[in-house]
């Protein structure tokens, strides 16, 4: 029998508290970060980081869609609660690679963040609370996204090797 007690999360309490934290690295840890860094970097990196950006502000509409869908929670006591963490301060880069450095660290913090919600909610929870057609809806939005914070991880993982944080 294995030691480790395994995290369910099958409360509205603890998954408020998950999604406030997910919509805050949407809005202010992505989508600042992802646009500080665009306005940052030479002409050859602009790209990437536009479709990064872009594709966060996607995030943040399939979170809002998820959120309108569980009974009880709000979207306004989401947001507030995600406003409480405003003050984190970004850490000021002038090389082109530690900017896109930051991102890769951003998104790999939203990346596991949406695994363990995906992963540790309970499929029973979800079904009682769920108000759309489909229960597994919730978790298929959440796949989605995941899906797409790898591919930002892969597409800036060529920089973080430059600086040889990544083997
Ligand atoms: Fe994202």
């Amino acid at each position: 029998m294995s030691s480790a007690k395994e995290v369910v999360i099958k409360s509205i309490d603890e998954i408020e508290s998950l999604l406030a934290r997910a919509y805050w690295l949407e809005e202010e840890f992505e989508g600042v970060t992802q646009w500080e860094a665009y306005t940052s970097v030479e002409d050859k990196y602009k790209e990437l980081l536009f479709r990064l950006s872009h594709e966060s502000e996607g995030h943040k509409e399939s979170l809002k869609k998820l959120i309108s869908n569980v009974e009880g929670l709000d979207m306004d006591a989401i947001k507030q609660n995600s406003q409480a963490r405003n003050e984190i301060k970004f850490k000021k880069h002038t090389e082109d690679v530690e900017i896109l450095y930051e991102v890769y660290e951003n998104d790999q913090l939203a990346l596991d963040l949406y695994q363990k919600i995906h992963s540790m909610t309970s499929h029973e929870f979800v079904e009682e609370v769920w108000n759309g057609d489909d229960p597994e809806e919730f978790f298929e939005i959440l796949s989605d996204i995941i899906k797409e914070e790898k591919e930002h991880i892969n597409a800036l993982g060529q920089y973080a090797q430059k600086l040889g944080r990544v083997k």
